[in-house]
């Protein structure tokens, strides 16, 4: 009797050991993959609208730029130009020649909310021109930015991509502000891309699942 109690006990433990290993081992490899720090930056990152005033350290700007322009391009041709204001004054104007152009272009848009700040009072503004001689200068120039938003994430830092003020930076009333970049022959500009401490956390927007589709 004393035999087969202890060969049950004995059984009972290995039975419970081995499913603890079991269980240990799936909540690793779990926790490996929600703590993927990669995988965390690309899903919190948001458009972020509103900012604190001081400027980001120049060491953060650096490490962003850095990763800017490590992304992968055509043939390695790194066919991008990048170009960073942080003067307030200079934002300040961009900010102001930008409404009156839009309220030229958009008369009915003219008294809408006086103190519009296209920029959403972020302290650093980069700009983005593509040599547009290269087939794929637009790809390569989109992932220099992603490397960049995803950098600033990395960091707390906020980011948010702007297409409307290029516009108005493409257009004849933006040539002295476009000259100022000193973009070279065959350049223009692409997108623009405002940094700077968050002041808001915005929830994630909806994505559709559904645009994705694996084929056999
Ligand atoms: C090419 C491009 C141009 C954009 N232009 C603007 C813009 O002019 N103003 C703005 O507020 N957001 C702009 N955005 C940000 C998008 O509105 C934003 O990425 C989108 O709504 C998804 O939200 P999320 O970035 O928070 O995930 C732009 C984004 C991209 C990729």
């Amino acid at each position: 009797m004393l035999r087969k109690s202890f060969f049950f006990l004995f059984t009972a433990f290995i039975l419970v050991a081995c499913d603890a290993k079991q269980t240990e081992q799936i909540e690793s490899s779990d926790s490996q993959q929600t703590s993927n720090v990669v995988v965390e930056t690309i899903m919190n990152r948001r458009s972020i609208r509103s900012y604190k005033p001081e400027q980001i350290k120049p060491e953060e700007l650096d490490v962003i730029l850095k990763c800017g322009i490590n992304a992968p391009s055509a043939r390695n041709r790194q066919p991008w130009e990048v170009r960073v204001i942080q003067s307030k004054e200079t934002l300040s104007k961009l900010n102001t020649d930008y409404i009156n152009y839009t309220k030229i272009q958009n008369p009915e848009l003219a008294d809408r909310v006086p103190d519009y700040d296209v920029l959403f009072g972020a302290p650093t503004f980069i700009l983005i021109a593509g040599d547009t001689t290269e087939m794929y200068a637009h790809n390569d120039c989109g992932m220099l930015v992603q490397n960049m938003l995803l950098a600033a994430e990395s960091m707390q830092i906020g980011s948010c991509v702007l297409g409307g003020i290029i516009r108005y930076i493409n257009s004849p009333q933006g040539q002295s502000f476009r000259d100022s970049l000193l973009l070279p022959k065959n350049y223009s500009l692409f997108i623009g891309v405002v940094l700077g401490y968050k002041a808001e956390k915005p929830d994630a927007k909806p994505r559709n699942a559904s645009k994705v589709q694996i084929i056999s």
